[in-house]
């Protein structure tokens, strides 16, 4: 559904796309609980916290692809997003991996979706793939297989096969993971596009300060601890104004405009950063994520 579809079927922009309420999310343990909060459709939402807090866990949980242990999760008026699996999908994720199929060329990763969920005939879908492929700017690369494609690239296509089915909110774990600052750069340019343009809604994990600043309007923070949201609000009001010192260490974990390096005074607590960080001159993603898919995530179900 459009944006403009949504926007006349419901009157207006709905005020809330997503609602957690009482959300205790994990697997044999709680690694939240009781969290409560709403994501507004054109949004873009950021879940962050450092390594090992659940993210990713929220994530999935959100998108239906785990249950909570406490509480609900509505998104898009359905009470329990569990109850969507195996039916046509109505968001869009892009995980860390990227998730394309390697034997696969970039134009039938992104078909797939499509061949699965609609009945379009093979040359209307080869048509809403270009549109797909050239919306994030892979115009020409569908015949490519994934590992002849640069890092960025493979992430763009993996956004493309997310957004096939016109899907208007999109689920991101950690998409500039592995990317140059310069790709990085330009993938968060592409998401805000997606965001401003066409008013997909974003919900976005990620660490990268640079990142959350240039995407976020709205982030929550989340502490291991606690096991709570410690924090709410548009990120740079809370790098500004928070004085909660777990939220300033978080925020203010390195120098502002420095590079990309995390210094040691920051918390211990943020082990993605301890993974080597590519030179800006390099392209190592392919290098990275030579292996593109070896176990289907989502085996063979595409969000
Ligand atoms: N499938 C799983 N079963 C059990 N524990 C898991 C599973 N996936 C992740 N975990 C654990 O849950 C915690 C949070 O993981 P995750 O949500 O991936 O954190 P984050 O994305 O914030 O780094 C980690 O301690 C991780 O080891
Ligand atoms: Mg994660």
């Amino acid at each position: 559904m459009s944006i403009q579809e949504t926007i006349s079927k419901h009157g207006g922009l709905e005020p809330g796309l997503i609602h957690a309420r009482g959300l205790s999310i994990g697997y044999d343990r709680p690694l939240m609980e009781d969290l409560d909060f709403t994501i507004r459709r054109g949004e873009v939402f950021l879940v962050l916290g450092g390594s090992g807090t659940g993210k990713s866990t929220l994530l999935k949980t959100l998108f239906g692809r785990l249950a909570p242990i406490a509480g609900n999760v509505e998104v898009a008026g359905v009470g329990d997003p569990a109850e969507l699996r195996g039916q046509r999908p109505r968001f869009g994720v892009s995980f860390q991996s990227g998730a394309l199929f390697g034997s696969l060329t970039i134009a039938q990763n992104v078909a797939l979706p499509l061949e699965e969920w609609t009945d379009l005939d093979p040359a209307t879908i080869a048509g809403v793939v270009e549109g797909k492929l050239r919306l994030v700017g892979l115009d020409g690369a569908g015949d490519r297989l994934p590992s002849e494609l640069s890092g960025g690239m493979q992430k763009r296509a993996g956004i493309a096969r997310a957004l096939a089915l016109e899907n208007d909110l999109l689920f991101l774990d950690e998409p500039s993971a592995g990317l140059d600052p310069v790709t990085a750069v330009e993938l968060d340019e592409l998401l805000l596009a997606l965001n401003r343009s066409l008013g997909i809604t974003l919900v976005v994990v990620t660490h990268e300060l640079e990142s959350i600043y240039r995407i976020g309007t709205r982030a929550i923070l989340l502490d291991k601890n606690t096991r709570s949201i410690i924090a709410d609000g548009d990120p740079r009001i809370l790098r500004d104004e928070n004085s909660d010192p777990r939220v300033r260490a978080f925020f203010h974990r390195e120098p502002l405009g420095g590079t990309r390096r995390y210094t040691d005074s920051g918390e211990p607590e943020h082990g993605d950063s301890e993974r080597p960080k590519p030179a800006p001159t390099q392209e190592p993603f392919t290098e990275a994520f030579k292996p593109i898919v070896k176990d289907d995530p989502f085996k063979g179900e595409y969000l």
